[in-house]
């Protein structure tokens, strides 16, 4: 089993589908150890309490700078024996001490296609308004190794979602959630432990089972 942490800073509705999928034996051979969020007030403490799962904050405010921030988040990883990371709604980005003790073993969901309406400044809600803006008609979301910048990395997986013409960011933030960030993401962390995803420079294969 592949231990596991999820981090998170708020509302934790990913967390959400983690928890369910693992329930229905979405997710294989994953060990859901720990939730660790950057935020005291976060609701993804709640979703893990109710869940049994241990939660730890190491809360972003306390800290002076990124570096020191990001000590504290891998010295607790590293505490906890933690083989994968997967960045749930978590809003920072994490210095080179950290991305290298964890190469290519961080998952990133982020609510776009990338390379469109992703980077600094693009998270949550803004990323919808600034797709609604710009009058595509397909977004989606996209499930990825991290790197030290923004919504980088390795592409495991990515869905679509059309846009409606009466969409708000808020209406479009929600199906976006609903038919893409909660399935691929619990289908690319099932994926990962059960050691089905080989990355090449940028590009991810995913084994059959076949191939094992
Ligand atoms: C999600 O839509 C996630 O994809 C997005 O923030 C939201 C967090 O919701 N992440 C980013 O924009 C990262 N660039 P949640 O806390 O309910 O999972």
């Amino acid at each position: 089993m592949v231990k596991t942490a999820v981090l998170v800073s708020g509302g934790g509705t990913n967390l959400q589908a983690i928890i369910d999928a693992r329930i229905f034996g979405e997710i294989k051979n994953c060990d859901l150890v720990a939730v660790v969020s950057s935020n005291p007030e976060a609701y993804a403490l709640e979703r893990a309490k109710y869940a049994s799962i241990p939660s730890y904050v190491v809360d972003r405010s306390v800290f002076p700078n990124r570096l020191s921030f990001t000590k504290a988040l891998l010295e607790k990883l590293l505490d906890l024996e933690i083989e994968l990371v997967v960045y749930a709604g978590f809003n920072f980005i994490l210095g080179p001490q950290f991305i290298n003790a964890f190469k290519n073993k961080i998952i990133n969901i982020h609510p776009s296609l990338i390379p469109s309406f992703c980077g600094p400044g693009f998270y949550g809600l803004k990323v919808h308004e600034a797709v609604l803006s710009y009058g595509v008609k397909v977004t989606g979301a996209t499930a990825h190794f991290a790197t030290e910048e923004a919504d980088d990395g390795p592409i495991i997986l990515q869905k679509a979602v059309e846009i409606f013409e009466d969409d708000t960011p808020l209406t479009l933030q929600r199906r976006v959630m609903e038919e893409a960030e909660w399935k691929i993401l619990p289908e690319a962390i099932s994926l990962f432990c059960e050691h089905r995803l080989e990355v090449e420079e940028r590009v991810v294969r995913i084994k059959g089972v076949q191939d094992e």
